[in-house]
């Protein structure tokens, strides 16, 4: 049975291939699209459109249908193409003809837009908590650790002196430009479509604010066209925020890999958290971080993605647009378990102590050791040029007495600001 049913059975091939993996996907739709409803007809009863009797009839019915859903009791249906249609015929078949009065001054386009507005406004408030988690054990561990140092590299070649608390607060300082990237999204989301209808208004009188006010929206879209258009622009947004929070965190796993190789083991992790090799029997990997590198790098595709299935479509609604659920919903729950995953591996990390003491690190010296001979008196480039020939002729020896807390304690000190930024963030995000 179809909503657009003309007294024809639909091809079953042609079902199958138009419908994709709605069925399944809309499912995580489903409470969205009774919220959207309940608020269309709120609006559709104070214009008049059906009664006070009907709307009474309607909401519980619609309630009914929401607890089914989080019981988890509510399929779509064989032979139903979409969660629109299957709340639509569950009130029909419930309620009998007020049922069918929902769908006045409605077409499934903007339907559909908000329940993936409400549905983007949640999934980005998943990712933002899984953030501040992640972002907070990252602020916790550059403090414990603050002043244990390390190599800092640059071209992969061991340069100066850094610390595992510059190396933690690093990440979590990169995830609060993340946040605004979300929180970007997020913005981008949180406007209604509702009362476009297919994407070209309605004759009838609908209160767009009204609805706007109900499903707690920012504002509406208020140029029918362009609330339509935001399908696409909308998840478009979404896919920057999910590649640039992917990226941070696949770079994070690359180091977490790298640092755990046996030729630097300066982290590794309880045995249970590591896996092994079948051949092998010393073998501790990290398949957690190579699972996790591999992943946001794939993340970080969606976008091109996004961006080639909606470059250059005719204005107003396609089919094609339907695709993008495929694409956006597994990459946001992929993206939430990568950054669940990161927090609990990471809470169990251990540093290594010491690594500098061993004579292979001897160079990251070399710089500290030019100035503090400027700081005694000799320019620069003398200064520069004396460390050099020592180094060159192997006669260099680090002087190893200089103080790191610009590494350590005083650098860390700017974790208060980096908490501070991340907060001034968060406030923009009406959660
Ligand atoms: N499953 C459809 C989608 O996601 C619902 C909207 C259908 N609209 C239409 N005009 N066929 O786009």
């Amino acid at each position: 049975m179809k909503l657009w049913n003309k007294g024809f059975e639909p091809d079953k091939a042609i079902e199958k291939f138009t419908v994709g993996q709605d069925r399944e996907l809309d499912l995580r739709l489903a409470k969205y699209d009774v919220q959207g409803s309940m608020a269309h007809i709120r609006m559709l009863q104070s214009i008049d459109l059906i009664s006070k009797e009907e709307l009474d009839l309607l909401l519980p019915a619609l309630q009914q249908i929401l607890d089914e859903i989080e019981r988890g009791e509510f399929t779509i249906e064989e032979g139903v193409e979409d969660v629109h249609s299957q709340v639509e015929f569950l009130l029909t078949e419930r309620l009998g003809d007020v049922g069918k009065k929902i769908h006045s001054g409605r077409s499934r386009n903007d339907q559909v837009l908000v329940d993936l507005k409400l549905f983007f406004r949640d999934e980005l408030k998943h990712i933002s908590e899984s953030i501040q988690n992640l972002f907070n054990c990252l602020i916790e561990l550059s403090e414990k650790h603050k002043d244990k140092l390390m190599p800092g590299y640059t071209h992969l070649q061991v340069a100066m002196p850094s610390s595992f608390g510059l190396w933690f607060g690093a990440y979590a300082e990169a995830l609060t430009d993340d946040m605004n990237m979300v929180v970007a999204a997020y913005n981008i989301a949180n406007q209604n479509p509702l009362g476009s209808a297919a994407g070209y208004g309605s004759s009838f009188p609908l209160n767009r604010e009204m609805t706007t006010d109900l499903l707690h929206f920012a504002n509406p879209h208020y140029n029918v066209v362009a609330a339509q258009m935001s399908r696409g622009k909308t998840e478009r947004a979404v896919a920057a925020a999910i590649g640039t929070v992917a990226s941070t965190l696949g770079h994070l796993a690359m180091d977490v890999c790298m640092w755990m190789c046996n030729n630097f083991a300066f982290v590794s992790f309880p045995d249970e958290l590591t896996t092994g090799s079948s051949i092998m029997p010393h073998k501790k990997n990290p398949d957690v971080f190579e699972i996790m590198r591999g992943k946001c790098n794939r993340l970080q595709s969606i976008q091109n993605e996004i961006a080639l299935l909606t470059a250059n479509l005719p204005l107003g609604y396609n089919r094609d647009l339907q695709l993008m659920k495929d694409i956006l919903f597994p990459a946001s729950t992929e993206l939430i378990e990568c950054l669940d995953m990161a927090t609990y591996m990471l809470g169990e990390i251990r540093v290594k102590d010491n690594i500098l003491e061993d004579s292979k690190y001897d160079y990251i010296f070399t710089v500290e050791d030019v100035n503090r001979l400027v700081l005694e008196g000799m320019p620069f480039r003398d200064a520069y040029k004396k460390i050099g020939m020592e180094v060159q002729n192997g006669t260099y020896k680090p002087h190893r007495g200089v103080n790191h807390t610009h590494l350590g304690s005083i650098g860390n000190l700017a974790n208060d600001r980096i908490k501070a930024k991340m907060d001034t963030i968060m406030k923009n995000l009406d959660i």
